[in-house]
């Protein structure tokens, strides 16, 4: 049976990854790690949790000996890092977090696979997942590729491309057999409110301000997490050692477009006269190094590993609006931050 250690699988992508990788591969035994920070909330697996080939683990990656004693115990056969802090805004707030989770806590994950996996690499991978905010912002024109130079603006994005540099070097000084791969803006279930659509949708449903930074005018590139989980599957079982790819949409949304479209749905939902919670916009002092615009290419991934996203942006984001709707308890504990105690209800006694 192989062991694969996934990081950050209480979070956002990483909830998607886990359940596709349960779901999907009964004969994997997946590991969950995560350290439960604000962003990570076990109820967003309890569809899985007591399936015989999944484990939660509670630890912090930036405690090395955990991490060395873990790969250790468990000898892993894969890992599929995800754990990061992960909001532009708090990275701005408070650096130094960022560099310890995301590049202190990256290394200690590579130094324990590359001590236990020493003797034999045989079936062994090092998954990293990234961003395109490495590539820094680009202008009207143009995309991200695999050969972009790194430019990043922001405290995470520099310590995304940090931890990048690391996974890399490690690759060429130690033979470690790692890949990465760069996605744009994720939208969909179990996103944290406090990312543009999620924010903005429980705001909608709760006639609160919608603070949009600056003029409204930058630009992603979003795509349905789903699609996201499943790149992963493909690139971490299908792609070479020491490749690199990015994964996008082709999704490119103007903020206060995109902000436009989920008021239109949200009004028809909520039963208001159409556009009328567009007086909840409010323009409010821009984001310190806001990126312009991302996009990314992805066609190396959709030419050499055959991916390619399965959702229309029209469709994703009716399933996301449906399933805030239909998880109402989900936002209101997770706003209140009442899911913290579930890991003390589930957890707090082992
Ligand atoms: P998230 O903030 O929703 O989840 C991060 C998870 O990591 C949480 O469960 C948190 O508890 C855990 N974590 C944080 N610090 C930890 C630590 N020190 N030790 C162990 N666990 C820790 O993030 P997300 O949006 O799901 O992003 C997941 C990964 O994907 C990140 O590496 C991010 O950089 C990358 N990514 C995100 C997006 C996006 O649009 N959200 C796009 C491209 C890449
Ligand atoms: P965000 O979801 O934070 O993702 P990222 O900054 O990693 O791309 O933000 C998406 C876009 O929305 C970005 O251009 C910033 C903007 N934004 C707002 O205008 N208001 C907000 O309250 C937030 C959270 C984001």
């Amino acid at each position: 049976m192989k062991k694969i250690l996934i990081t950050g699988g209480a979070g956002f992508i990483g909830s998607h990854v886990v359940r596709l990788f349960v779901n999907k591969y009964p004969d994997y035994h997946i590991f969950n790690l995560d350290k439960l920070t604000y962003a990570g909330n076990l109820l967003n697996l309890t569809d899985i949790e007591n399936k015989p080939n999944y484990t939660f683990i509670k630890g912090d990656i930036v405690d090395g000996d955990l991490m060395l004693s873990l790969f250790k115990t468990h000898q892993f056969d894969g890992v599929i890092h995800l754990a990061a802090e992960s909001h532009v805004d708090r990275s701005i707030e408070n650096p130094m977090e960022f560099v310890m989770t995301n590049v202190v806590g990256t290394v200690n994950l590579l130094n324990a696979a590359k001590a236990v996996w020493k003797d034999n690499l045989e079936g062994k991978r090092f998954y990293h997942v990234s961003t395109d905010e490495v590539y820094g912002a680009l202008g009207h024109e143009g995309f991200f590729t695999e050969e972009t130079a790194y430019d990043p603006h922001s405290p995470y994005s520099a310590s995304k491309a940090s931890s990048d540099h690391f996974v890399r070097a490690y690759h060429d000084t130690y033979g470690l057999p790692t890949i990465i791969s760069n996605c744009s803006n994720n939208y969909g279930p179990n996103q944290f409110p406090e990312k543009l659509i999620p924010l903005f949708l429980n705001n909608i449903r709760n006639n609160k301000p919608l603070p949009v930074y600056g003029k409204g005018e930058n630009v992603r590139d979003w795509l349905y997490v789903i699609d996201h989980a499943a790149a992963i599957d493909v690139i971490y079982h299908k792609g070479p050692d020491g490749e690199t790819y990015n994964i996008g949409g082709h999704n490119e949304w103007k903020n206060i477009d995109l902000i436009k479209v989920m008021i239109k749905a949200m009004d028809k939902k909520l039963g208001r006269e159409p556009g009328s919670s567009e007086k909840l916009i409010t323009y409010v002092t821009d984001r310190a190094g806001h990126d312009l615009r991302y996009a990314i290419d992805s066609s190396k991934l959709q030419n050499e590993l055959g991916w390619k996203p399965s959702l229309q942006f029209e469709e994703g984001i009716e399933k996301t609006i449906d399933w805030y709707f239909n998880n109402e308890d989900w936002l209101d504990s997770t706003t209140s931050g009442d899911y913290q105690k579930y890991y003390d209800k589930m957890y707090g006694n082992r």
